[in-house]
């Protein structure tokens, strides 16, 4: 029996998750998979149910499952400053804490049939694959952070940390995952100002040595936030800390044409896994059966892939998104009036026509 928790969460989440769970219950009749769900609640439903982003019960339940299905957490209703008052964000950062889930991949593909939907030129974009691998468990997410007042004068700070080990495996990992694709890791960090990063650097260039075969680039953050603007298909794997990757991956997100359609699995070393679309919440939109389900379906995809090392039923569904895209089926987010035919799909309809798709 495969059980898997399910976290709907916030805003978008509930209905974006919905879809992928049709998706997945549809891939797992195809290729008898025997997947069981189980949802709880997380983010800001639990805050107003339970007074915590996360229960200890829900922390239990996803521990015992072989993966973990979120949908989004965050909004302006638990949006408080206040150093003392529960964030949505608590869970997520718990749960990937917690879960030892220390290597989260962000792949960003842009579809030929999609050029049009980015805000860069087609001649820069056309064939861009990277995969990024975003440090999920240090970082200044989880230094010590603290709000103090000194002489009537209010600081707060925060503790940009990596441990040697920590840099270490997920440097392993961006040259294994290299060794797959096209052999070329570019490491990103902020050498020329901050000592982690001169850790990074160190450590990722001794790692290095066992992988003579991989090409291996030492960028600085500010640059590479221009580079992946001005020429993104320079890049196949880039490995970076918690917190560039959080911010980088977002601008990724632009050259494939929405943040709707990049999905994520945070991963450790034995099979278990989270995955989520790398979106947030769109409070905005929520509720209006507009969402894009994209990124959450190719989660589910990802989930296939490294969780249950089923190869054939992760690619059905990337197909059937391949196929959606290529038949100019489009969602709101990604809808250009003038070139796109019709109506962009809603939610729902979007999830109807994939799982049409699926074989
Ligand atoms: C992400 C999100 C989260 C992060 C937030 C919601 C805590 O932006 O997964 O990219 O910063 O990691
Ligand atoms: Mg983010």
């Amino acid at each position: 029996m495969n059980n898997i928790t399910v976290l709907p969460g916030d805003g978008i989440g509930p209905e974006i998750v919905d879809q992928a769970i049709r998706v997945l219950r549809k891939v797992s009749g195809l290729f008898a998979l025997d997947i069981i769900c189980d949802t709880a609640d997380i983010g800001g439903a639990s805050i107003d149910r339970f007074g915590t982003a996360i229960t200890d019960e829900t922390l239990r339940k996803c521990r015992e499952s072989k993966a973990v299905l979120l949908g989004a957490v965050g909004g302006p209703k638990w949006e408080s400053t206040r150093p003392d008052s529960p964030r949505p964000e608590d869970a997520l950062l718990k749960l990937r804490k917690e879960l030892g889930l220390f290597a989260n991949l962000r792949p960003v593909k842009v579809y030929d049939n999609l050029l049009s939907a980015s805000a860069l030129k087609e001649e820069i974009i056309k064939g861009v694959d990277i995969l990024f691998l975003r440090e999920l468990t240090g970082d200044v997410y989880f230094g010590k952070k603290e709000r103090v007042i000194e002489n009537g004068i209010v600081m707060a700070y925060d503790t940009m940390i990596y441990r040697d080990f920590e840099i270490e495996r997920i440097a392993k990992l961006a040259f294994e995952m290299a060794k797959l694709r096209k052999r070329k890791v570019t490491s990103v960090e902020k050498a020329n100002v901050v000592e982690s990063s001169r850790l990074w650097r160190e450590i990722v260039t001794e790692v290095h040595r066992d992988y003579r075969d991989v090409e291996l680039i030492h960028m600085y953050v500010d640059n590479a936030a221009m580079q992946l603007v001005k020429d993104p298909r320079q890049f196949d794997v880039i490995v970076t800390s918690n917190m560039f990757g959080d911010i980088l991956s977002d601008e990724a997100a632009m050259i494939a044409g929405s943040i709707g359609l990049i999905p994520s699995a945070s991963l450790r070393q034995d099979s278990f896994g989270l995955y989520e679309p790398i979106h947030g919440s769109a409070p905005d939109i929520a509720g209006k059966g507009i969402a894009n389900p994209l990124a959450t379906i190719l989660s589910v995809a990802m989930m296939l892939e490294f969780t249950f090392k089923n190869i054939a039923a992760a690619r059905s569904i990337e197909n059937a998104v391949r196929t959606f895209l290529d038949k100019g089926c489009r969602t709101a987010d990604i809808y250009n009036e003038k070139e796109d035919a019709g109506e962009p799909a809603g939610t729902a309809q979007a999830g109807d026509i994939i799982i049409d798709l699926i074989e």
